[in-house]
Order: C-alpha cells, then structure tokens, then sequence
C-alpha cells in the first residue's frame, strides 16, 4: 500500500504564492508522487484556490471547530497536475479580497491566529481517529512554517493520533507569536503552555509549537539547519533547536523544471538552452526594450526579483548603486515590500532613464523574462533558508551573486581558479556581508563577464548543466518518512 501523505501548506502555487513556500507546495508534491507516495496537499479555501482548482467536490463535514463551528471539506486537482488538494471551506475565514497573510493594502489580518489554527486543527483532525475522511488517513502529516505549527500540538494533545508529524521550516523570522489567550480560543490544553511547549515569552508560539511537538524537524537547506541553532539566526528559538540539533535534517529545495526551462519557458519571445546560448541575447533585448533600458547588448544587466525585506539585504546594493550605473551596469528590480526600499530603488530608476528599472509589485511573466533577459541576478541576502531564485538564476544562465549564507552557500559556488579548473563554478559568492563586500564581489563578475567571456560562458554552463530538480531531494524526504513509519 502507498504511504499517504498529507502536505498542509498556506500557499501553493500556481493557486496562491507570496513567495518560494508556494513555490516548493507546488513542486515537491508532484515529485513524491513520482515516488509512489500517496500524497494530498490540505490549503484553506481562499477564493483564489476556490476559483482554480479544477473537479472540485465536496467530501465531507466538519462539526465542533473552535471559534467557526462547521466548515465544509472539498476535493479538487491543480489544472496539469495529479496531485488531489483538500481544501477547507470557510467563507467567513477565508474568501476575502487581499493575500493569504494579509489585505490588499498589506495589513495582516487581525484573525490570522483564528485561520491558521484552524487549518492546523484540521490537519490533525484528519490524521486521528474523528476525521471525517474515513478512507484516506494520512501516516504522515508534513507541515510546512508556522502556519500549519499548532498541528504536531493537536496531533499529540488533543488527537492523539499514530500519525507522525513533519515540520518543514522555511523561514525562522516568521513564527506567529499571538496573545496567551488564543491558548483556550484554539481549544488547546492550558497544560502545553508552559516552556516546554507552545509558550514563548508569554505569548502562544505556533512555530514553537512545531518544532516542540513534531516527530521531525526539516530546514530547506543544510547550512539554514546549523545556523538556525545559533543566535543569529534562531530568532530566539536557538535553545531549543539546538537542543533537538541531532533531529534537524537539511534538505536543499529543487526546483519545478516544468515551470523553470529556459528551453520551453513560455513567457521568452526565444527559447535557449546551454548548447544553444545564443537565444539569451534576444531575450535580454527584449527585456531591454520592454522595461525601457537602453538596447545594448554590451551592458551588463544586473537583475533583482525580490521581496523587499531586511532579509534580502538589497539595501546594501543602494549606496553603491549610483556608481555602478555610471561604470555602464543597468538594472531592473522587480519586487516590493518596505516601503523605503520601494521609494529608494523607485529614486534611482526616476534619476537614471534608460540605465535603470524598476517595477514594484507581483508580476509572474516579469519575473521568468528578468531571469533570463539578465546577466547576473543579485541577491545579497543576509539570511536565505534556501532561496529559489539563484537556483533559476543557474538553470537561466544567470550567475547568482551571493551572500554566503543558507541555501545561497549551499547551491552557489564562487568562481575562482579551483573552481573553474574543476567545472563547479556558477556564480559568485560575498566575503563580507556589506555594501562593500557586494561591491567588490560584483566588480569580480563584472571583470569576467567584460573581459574573459570564455570563463563566463563556461560559468553558465556548470550552473545551466547542474540537476536543480527534486530527483535528489525528494529522495531524502521519502527516506524520511520511510524512518518515521518504522517507529509507528
Ligand atoms: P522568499 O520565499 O524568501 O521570498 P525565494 O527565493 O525562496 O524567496 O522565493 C521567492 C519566489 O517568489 C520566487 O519564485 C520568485 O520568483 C518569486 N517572487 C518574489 N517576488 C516576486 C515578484 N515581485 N513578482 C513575481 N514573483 C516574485
Ligand atoms: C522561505 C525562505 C526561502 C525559501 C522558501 C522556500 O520563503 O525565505 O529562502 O527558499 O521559503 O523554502
């Protein structure tokens, strides 16, 4: 019999994405299936997943939740997918105008706490013995960010069911701290309010409540796993991630290569691989002419998608900015976030016409067209648990330029002579993480892309030839709930 898996996430694209989460909801999924896992992805029913799914039906009904009383089940598939998704109807909760986290003027909305409990709840509740869904009962629950984190609770607390729990951390900086007295709101015993449980300086901790009570811990890449377990980067939750430090595997996200090819991305006006590299020019001509940057083939591009957060660390590009665009660099940003960075890089677009571009908000074609239109992509993150976009940048032939952190350090490798002599070189990696070090390790790429295009091409090449896919690392997920069965 198939192992069924149920994969709980709060976006999942092509349905709903506000960032790389959605992006590994959408992929790792199907790449499992192709393991022969039986697997289902739980999403609360947004109108944007109501409005998507194709085949949707109802299957069943839900009595008692806390706050909402009913809510409705229903079964549907991604349109080119097989993968079924279950999603919970709940008009008052969900169907509203805006984003998954927030409205559409960007305030979060005040009962996040309420909406994600419940698809925590829910979660649980399928893997116990009241679920509604009496012939299909997930043996895994893979939970995914602080979202789904009060799940691993219930599943031990309240349902106490045989399933064995998966938390997925994607991003420590995000763990949905809320007031103590959503403890009883949620129908959570009081009893696992404590430190040694969902409690985090008083408040009710949902990604606390993951890591404590879940069977597993993942982080997206090896180096996010040891890092979360320092200061630094633990967000407070250092202690106790190191204290189940054994527990914490690292897996590197892969990437849909459906959807991320160079050689069939519907979005190019041409279509490139890496024994046919030509292709690339036009399409960074076209990006030229379509984001009104000047037509010039010989200018380095250098491209940002990005939400605009201190996480990305764009801001360190800015006070050198200026001096780039003046030694014959353009730019094109696509992103949006903190309002200051916004107005910055909107200043340095306004002062520079036909140097510089840049577009705030979500733009899916943008995004495929900068990737490939682009000579090099930036992102200077400070922390990155895994980071997609350099992994497309190397499937673009679009070296990444990097901080050395997380999944950048773990999929980047800095062009240098070792690294060129033995083919691994496919971008270029931060000393220090400041305006200076960004600087001085664009100035590296820009002297190889200007002046030895021999070692540039067989850069792209190393990154345009590596499997980004999830053959790999889909593997270690199976093997992981291959480990965790056996102690059911
Ligand atoms: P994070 O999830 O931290 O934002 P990732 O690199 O893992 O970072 O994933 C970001 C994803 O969101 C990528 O698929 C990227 O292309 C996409 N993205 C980010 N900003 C935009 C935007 N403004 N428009 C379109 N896609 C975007
Ligand atoms: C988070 C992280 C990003 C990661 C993504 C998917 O958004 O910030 O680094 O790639 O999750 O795992």
């Amino acid at each position: 019999m198939p192992l069924k898996v149920l994969f709980v996430s709060s976006e999942v694209f092509p349905l709903i994405k506000t960032g790389g989460l959605a992006d590994v909801s959408g992929s790792l999924p199907s790449a499992l299936k192709s393991l022969g896992v039986d697997i289902r992805i739980l999403i609360p029913g947004y109108s944007a997943v109501l409005n998507q799914l194709n085949d949707l039906q109802y299957i069943a009904s839900i009595h008692n939740l806390p706050v909402i009383g009913d809510a409705e089940l229903l079964l549907g598939t991604i349109a080119g997918s097989l993968i079924k998704v279950i999603v919970i109807k709940s008009a008052s909760l969900y169907e509203r105008d805006g984003g998954p986290y927030s409205d559409v003027k960007g305030n979060e909305w005040q009962d996040n706490p309420i909406r994600f409990g419940i698809l925590s709840k829910v979660a649980a509740l399928l893997s116990g013995s009241e679920t509604p869904i009496k012939d299909w009962q997930p043996k895994i629950v893979h939970c995914n960010d602080w979202q789904t984190g009060l799940t691993p609770a219930y599943m031990k607390l309240v349902e106490n069911t045989k399933a064995k729990s998966i938390i997925s951390i994607h991003n420590m900086a995000f763990q949905g701290c809320y007031s103590p007295d959503f403890v009883s709101t949620l129908g959570l015993p009081e009893a696992g309010f404590t430190i040694e449980g969902f409690e985090y300086h008083g408040q009710l901790s949902f990604l606390k409540a993951g890591i404590f009570y879940a069977a597993a811990i993942t982080t997206v890449s090896p180096r996010y796993a040891k890092e979360i377990q320092t200061a630094a980067f633990g967000f407070g939750l250092e202690g106790l991630l190191a204290k189940r430090g054994d527990e914490i595997k690292g897996i590197l996200n892969g990437i849909e290569t459906d959807e991320w090819n160079p050689e069939t991305d519907p979005y190019l006006i041409k279509n490139y691989s890496a024994s046919k590299i030509a292709g690339k020019k036009q399409v960074k001509s076209a990006l030229q002419q379509q984001c009104g940057l000047n037509i010039d083939a010989d200018a380095p591009l250098l491209g940002v998608v990005s939400r605009l957060t201190h996480q990305k660390g764009l801001d360190m590009l800015l006070p050198n900015m200026q001096r780039l665009l003046d030694a014959g660099c353009q730019f094109v940003l696509l992103g949006g976030g903190e309002a200051a960075l916004e107005i910055a890089f909107q200043a340095i677009a306004t002062q520079n016409p036909g140097r510089a571009s840049v577009t705030i908000g979500y733009n899916e074609p943008l995004s495929h067209q900068i990737m490939a239109g682009c000579d090099m992509f930036v992102m200077p993150s400070r922390f990155e648990p895994c980071g997609l976009n350099q992994l497309y940048g190397l499937a673009y032939g679009t070296p990444p330029i990097v901080n050395a952190t997380g999944g950048l350090a773990d999929s980047v490798i800095d062009t240098n002579p070792a690294s060129i002599k033995n083919k691994t070189a496919n971008g270029f990696v931060m000393v220090e993480a400041s305006a200076d070090g960004l600087l001085a390790c664009i100035t590296r790429a820009l002297d190889v892309f200007r002046n030895d295009a021999k070692t540039w091409q067989k850069i792209q090449k190393n990154g345009m030839s590596q499997n980004l896919s999830w053959d790999k690392s889909a593997l270690e997920y199976l093997a992981l709930y291959q480990t965790l069965m056996q102690t059911i």
